[in-house]
Protein backbone atom coordinates (compact mmCIF):
# COMPACT_ATOMS: atom_id res chain seq x y z
CA UNK A 1 0.00 0.00 0.00
CA UNK A 2 1.44 3.60 -0.57
CA UNK A 3 2.34 6.00 1.88
CA UNK A 4 0.95 9.85 1.15
CA UNK A 5 3.52 12.52 2.01
CA UNK A 6 3.75 15.98 1.72
CA UNK A 7 6.72 18.12 1.52
CA UNK A 8 7.59 21.06 3.98
CA UNK A 9 9.75 23.13 2.20
CA UNK A 10 9.55 23.46 -1.83
CA UNK A 11 13.13 25.28 -2.02
CA UNK A 12 16.69 23.66 -3.35
CA UNK A 13 16.71 21.07 -0.48
CA UNK A 14 12.92 20.74 -0.87
CA UNK A 15 13.52 19.52 -4.32
CA UNK A 16 16.41 17.09 -3.14
CA UNK A 17 13.83 15.27 -0.74
CA UNK A 18 11.37 14.98 -3.51
CA UNK A 19 13.87 13.07 -5.06
CA UNK A 20 14.10 11.05 -2.10
CA UNK A 21 10.57 10.31 -1.80
CA UNK A 22 10.07 9.48 -5.88
CA UNK A 23 13.29 6.75 -5.17
CA UNK A 24 10.95 5.22 -2.94
CA UNK A 25 8.42 2.88 -4.42
CA UNK A 26 5.51 2.74 -1.58
CA UNK A 27 5.59 6.59 -1.10
CA UNK A 28 2.89 9.34 -3.12
CA UNK A 29 3.53 12.82 -2.24
CA UNK A 30 1.16 15.01 -3.23
CA UNK A 31 2.68 18.40 -3.21
CA UNK A 32 4.53 20.66 -1.09
CA UNK A 33 3.68 23.43 1.73
CA UNK A 34 5.77 26.63 2.39
CA UNK A 35 5.63 29.48 4.70
CA UNK A 36 6.51 31.27 1.22
CA UNK A 37 2.78 32.72 0.19
CA UNK A 38 4.71 33.91 -3.12
CA UNK A 39 5.16 30.27 -3.46
CA UNK A 40 1.69 29.26 -3.38
CA UNK A 41 -0.34 27.82 -6.26
CA UNK A 42 2.80 27.23 -8.49
CA UNK A 43 4.13 23.81 -9.63
CA UNK A 44 7.79 22.82 -8.64
CA UNK A 45 8.93 20.16 -10.14
CA UNK A 46 5.78 18.67 -11.44
CA UNK A 47 4.18 19.37 -7.75
CA UNK A 48 1.79 21.82 -6.50
CA UNK A 49 2.82 23.78 -3.32
CA UNK A 50 -0.49 23.50 -2.05
CA UNK A 51 -0.16 26.67 1.29
CA UNK A 52 1.64 26.88 3.82
CA UNK A 53 0.90 25.25 7.94
CA UNK A 54 -2.81 26.41 7.85
CA UNK A 55 -3.43 23.77 5.09
CA UNK A 56 -2.68 21.24 7.15
CA UNK A 57 -6.31 20.31 8.62
CA UNK A 58 -7.44 20.27 5.27
CA UNK A 59 -4.66 17.76 3.88
CA UNK A 60 -5.43 15.49 6.86
CA UNK A 61 -9.13 15.98 5.84
CA UNK A 62 -8.01 15.37 2.25
CA UNK A 63 -5.45 12.85 2.47
CA UNK A 64 -6.18 10.34 5.51
CA UNK A 65 -3.10 9.02 6.61
CA UNK A 66 -0.92 11.73 5.14
CA UNK A 67 2.42 12.36 6.45
CA UNK A 68 4.68 15.06 6.53
CA UNK A 69 8.88 15.29 6.10
CA UNK A 70 10.54 19.05 6.94
CA UNK A 71 12.93 20.08 4.05
CA UNK A 72 14.28 23.15 5.18
CA UNK A 73 17.96 23.53 5.75
CA UNK A 74 18.18 25.64 8.02
CA UNK A 75 17.81 24.19 11.79
CA UNK A 76 15.84 26.57 13.56
CA UNK A 77 13.22 26.98 10.90
CA UNK A 78 13.15 23.60 10.35
CA UNK A 79 12.52 22.58 13.79
CA UNK A 80 9.90 25.56 14.39
CA UNK A 81 7.77 24.56 11.20
CA UNK A 82 8.12 20.58 12.86
CA UNK A 83 7.14 21.42 16.27
CA UNK A 84 4.00 23.59 14.27
CA UNK A 85 3.12 20.46 12.34
CA UNK A 86 3.53 18.25 15.43
CA UNK A 87 1.24 20.58 17.73
CA UNK A 88 -1.88 20.46 14.39
CA UNK A 89 -1.39 16.85 14.84
CA UNK A 90 0.61 16.25 11.56
CA UNK A 91 2.65 13.06 11.57
CA UNK A 92 6.05 13.45 10.61
CA UNK A 93 8.15 10.89 8.73
CA UNK A 94 11.97 10.03 7.93
CA UNK A 95 13.11 10.53 4.02
CA UNK A 96 15.79 7.73 3.73
CA UNK A 97 17.18 7.58 0.30
CA UNK A 98 17.52 3.41 -0.59
CA UNK A 99 21.01 4.51 -1.80
CA UNK A 100 22.11 5.65 2.35
CA UNK A 101 23.14 3.00 4.43
CA UNK A 102 21.64 3.04 7.82
CA UNK A 103 23.06 0.36 9.97
CA UNK A 104 20.14 -2.01 11.81
CA UNK A 105 21.92 -0.94 15.12
CA UNK A 106 21.31 2.81 14.41
CA UNK A 107 18.61 4.43 16.39
CA UNK A 108 16.81 7.10 14.01
CA UNK A 109 14.37 10.08 15.17
CA UNK A 110 11.52 11.38 13.02
CA UNK A 111 11.33 13.63 10.49
CA UNK A 112 14.70 12.80 9.78
CA UNK A 113 16.20 13.19 6.14
CA UNK A 114 19.26 10.58 5.80
CA UNK A 115 20.16 11.58 1.49
CA UNK A 116 21.70 9.46 -1.07
CA UNK A 117 25.26 7.83 -0.04
CA UNK A 118 25.07 8.69 3.28
CA UNK A 119 25.94 6.40 5.84
CA UNK A 120 25.00 6.12 9.04
CA UNK A 121 27.17 3.41 11.43
CA UNK A 122 26.49 0.58 14.10
CA UNK A 123 24.80 1.99 17.45
CA UNK A 124 24.82 5.38 15.99
CA UNK A 125 21.93 7.68 17.67
CA UNK A 126 20.26 10.20 15.06
CA UNK A 127 17.49 12.80 17.11
CA UNK A 128 14.65 14.25 15.60
CA UNK A 129 14.36 16.78 12.59
CA UNK A 130 18.06 16.03 11.45
CA UNK A 131 19.66 16.35 8.04
CA UNK A 132 21.78 13.73 7.53
CA UNK A 133 23.26 14.91 3.84
CA UNK A 134 24.38 13.66 0.48
CA UNK A 135 27.39 11.66 0.93
CA UNK A 136 27.89 12.41 4.80
CA UNK A 137 29.50 9.43 6.66
CA UNK A 138 27.94 9.00 10.68
CA UNK A 139 30.50 6.68 11.94
CA UNK A 140 30.03 4.03 14.75
CA UNK A 141 28.74 5.28 18.46
CA UNK A 142 27.99 8.90 17.19
CA UNK A 143 25.73 11.23 19.17
CA UNK A 144 23.37 13.21 16.58
CA UNK A 145 21.33 15.41 18.54
CA UNK A 146 17.63 17.59 17.73
CA UNK A 147 17.54 19.81 14.20
CA UNK A 148 21.42 19.23 13.43
CA UNK A 149 21.85 19.38 10.16
CA UNK A 150 25.04 16.95 8.59
CA UNK A 151 25.94 18.82 5.30
CA UNK A 152 27.02 16.67 2.29
CA UNK A 153 30.21 15.15 2.54
CA UNK A 154 30.98 15.59 6.03
CA UNK A 155 32.71 12.68 7.89
CA UNK A 156 32.10 12.10 11.72
CA UNK A 157 34.58 9.77 13.23
CA UNK A 158 34.00 7.45 15.95
CA UNK A 159 32.13 8.34 19.36
CA UNK A 160 31.48 11.79 18.09
CA UNK A 161 28.20 14.28 19.95
CA UNK A 162 26.81 16.83 18.22
CA UNK A 163 25.12 18.69 20.26
CA UNK A 164 21.31 19.99 19.39
CA UNK A 165 21.13 22.71 16.64
CA UNK A 166 24.62 22.15 15.06
CA UNK A 167 25.94 22.58 11.39
CA UNK A 168 28.64 20.45 10.11
CA UNK A 169 29.72 22.40 6.93
CA UNK A 170 30.27 20.54 3.79
CA UNK A 171 33.28 18.27 3.10
CA UNK A 172 34.10 19.16 7.05
CA UNK A 173 35.93 15.88 8.99
CA UNK A 174 35.37 15.84 12.41
CA UNK A 175 38.27 13.31 14.34
CA UNK A 176 36.72 10.54 16.67
CA UNK A 177 35.89 11.13 20.77
CA UNK A 178 35.37 14.77 20.26
CA UNK A 179 32.01 16.94 21.14
CA UNK A 180 30.28 20.07 18.92
CA UNK A 181 28.56 22.03 20.49
CA UNK A 182 24.74 23.31 20.70
CA UNK A 183 24.41 25.38 18.03
CA UNK A 184 28.09 25.33 16.73
CA UNK A 185 29.01 25.78 13.28
CA UNK A 186 31.79 23.89 11.52
CA UNK A 187 32.75 25.17 8.28
CA UNK A 188 33.09 24.08 5.23
CA UNK A 189 36.07 21.51 4.53
CA UNK A 190 37.13 22.04 8.49
CA UNK A 191 39.33 19.70 10.00
CA UNK A 192 37.94 19.40 13.36
CA UNK A 193 40.77 18.22 16.05
CA UNK A 194 39.20 19.66 19.28
CA UNK A 195 35.88 19.95 21.29
CA UNK A 196 34.12 22.84 19.88
CA UNK A 197 32.37 25.21 22.53
CA UNK A 198 28.34 26.13 22.19
CA UNK A 199 27.39 28.41 19.67
CA UNK A 200 31.06 28.36 18.29
CA UNK A 201 31.91 29.02 15.13
CA UNK A 202 35.13 27.19 13.43
CA UNK A 203 36.76 26.94 10.27
CA UNK A 204 40.20 25.76 8.92
CA UNK A 205 42.80 23.22 8.80
CA UNK A 206 42.70 22.70 11.65
CA UNK A 207 39.80 24.05 12.68
CA UNK A 208 39.91 27.53 14.80
CA UNK A 209 36.76 29.60 16.33
CA UNK A 210 36.30 32.42 13.82
CA UNK A 211 33.50 34.19 15.75
CA UNK A 212 30.14 33.47 17.74
CA UNK A 213 26.85 31.55 16.25
CA UNK A 214 23.66 33.54 16.65
C1 LIG B 1 32.22 28.99 8.40
C2 LIG B 1 31.17 29.87 7.77
C3 LIG B 1 29.80 29.56 8.39
C4 LIG B 1 31.56 31.30 8.09
O1 LIG B 1 30.68 32.17 7.50
P1 LIG B 1 30.80 33.73 7.85
O2 LIG B 1 30.66 33.94 9.31
O3 LIG B 1 29.86 34.45 6.95
O4 LIG B 1 32.32 34.03 7.56
P2 LIG B 1 32.98 35.00 6.48
O5 LIG B 1 32.64 34.55 5.11
O6 LIG B 1 32.66 36.42 6.87
O7 LIG B 1 34.52 34.71 6.75
C5 LIG B 1 35.18 35.11 7.93
C6 LIG B 1 36.62 34.66 7.80
O8 LIG B 1 36.67 33.23 7.92
C7 LIG B 1 37.23 32.64 6.73
N1 LIG B 1 36.42 31.46 6.43
C8 LIG B 1 35.09 31.39 6.27
N2 LIG B 1 34.71 30.13 6.01
C9 LIG B 1 35.83 29.40 6.00
C10 LIG B 1 36.08 28.02 5.78
N3 LIG B 1 35.06 27.16 5.54
N4 LIG B 1 37.35 27.59 5.86
C11 LIG B 1 38.37 28.44 6.11
N5 LIG B 1 38.19 29.76 6.33
C12 LIG B 1 36.94 30.24 6.26
C13 LIG B 1 37.07 33.71 5.66
O9 LIG B 1 38.04 33.55 4.65
C14 LIG B 1 37.26 34.97 6.45
O10 LIG B 1 38.64 35.17 6.70
P3 LIG B 1 39.27 36.65 6.72
O11 LIG B 1 38.58 37.37 7.85
O12 LIG B 1 40.72 36.38 6.95
O13 LIG B 1 38.96 37.25 5.40
C15 LIG B 1 31.02 29.64 6.22
O14 LIG B 1 32.10 30.22 5.52
C16 LIG B 1 30.97 28.17 5.86
O15 LIG B 1 31.99 27.47 5.72
N6 LIG B 1 29.71 27.68 5.72
C17 LIG B 1 29.45 26.31 5.40
C18 LIG B 1 28.59 26.27 4.14
C19 LIG B 1 28.13 24.87 3.83
O16 LIG B 1 28.69 23.89 4.27
N7 LIG B 1 27.04 24.77 3.09
C20 LIG B 1 26.44 23.49 2.77
C21 LIG B 1 24.96 23.64 2.74
S1 LIG B 1 24.16 22.11 2.41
Amino acid sequence: MSRLMVIYGAGGHGRVVLDILRSLSDVVVVGFLDSDKSLHGSIVDGLPVVGGIDQVPTLLLEYPGISAVVAIGDNQARREVAEELRKRHMPLTNAIHPRAFVSPSAVVGTNVTVAAGAIICAHAKIGDDVIINTGAIVEHDNCIGNAVHIAPGAKLAGRVTVGEYAFIGIGATVVGNLNIGRSAVVGAGAVVLHDVEPFSVVAGIPAKPIRKSS
